[in-house]
């Protein structure tokens, strides 16, 4: 870390499947910073999956749980933040992460997100009958939630991880957030 300057906070934003998380960890990596990912801290502080909390305490409990993990984790030192899919749905989330981190939201549509996620059982919104029918409605509820709170949106179209980090730093370069390399 550098003592007197501010931290350096970065935070990915997006729908479930387009790559917070491991966008989240190369791009730590290269840029020699911790990361975090509130899902996976989520699990760690509760002891058990999202998925179980959701079937015992419900959407609301962890909803709750979700802003207090927000407001932490974007008040310490510089990292890099995966953040769930569904924390923009809180204003005061939203808040704390366009005041407190640079956001950058990861746009997939989704269809494209249909295609990654059509193996999963981790997510418990997704266990439905119908989960492409389901991304168009949390995309349609979200996008602009995710556009209101981002600083940068990128693309994720489909190149590796590799290219989406390098395009990634490129535009913290260009808004002036990263030094250039
Ligand atoms: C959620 C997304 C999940 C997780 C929880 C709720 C959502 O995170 O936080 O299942 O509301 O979209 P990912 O975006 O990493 O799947």
């Amino acid at each position: 870390m550098n003592p007197g300057q501010a931290p350096l906070r970065i935070a990915l934003v997006g729908l479930p499947g387009c790559g917070k998380s491991t966008v989240g960890r190369h791009l730590a990596r290269r840029l020699n910073l911790p990361f975090l990912d509130s899902d996976h801290e989520f699990e760690r502080q509760m002891g058990c999956s999202i998925r179980e909390f959701f079937e015992h305490a419900g959407q609301d409990r962890f909803r709750e749980v979700e802003q207090n993990l927000i407001d932490q984790l974007t008040q310490g030192d510089s990292c890099v933040l995966a953040t769930g899919g569904g924390a923009v749905l809180r204003s005061i989330n939203r808040e704390h992460l366009h005041g407190r981190t640079k956001v950058v939201y990861l746009h997939s549509p989704p269809e494209e997100l249909t295609r990654r996620l059509r193996h999963d059982q981790n997510r418990p919104l997704l266990q439905v009958a119908d989960p492409a029918a389901k991304l168009v409605e949390l995309y349609a509820e979200r996008d602009p939630l995710y556009r209101e709170v981002a600083h940068l949106v990128i693309e994720i179209g489909r190149p590796s991880v590799s290219g989406l980090v390098s395009a990634v730093l490129l535009k913290l370069e260009l808004a002036g957030v990263l030094r250039r390399q």
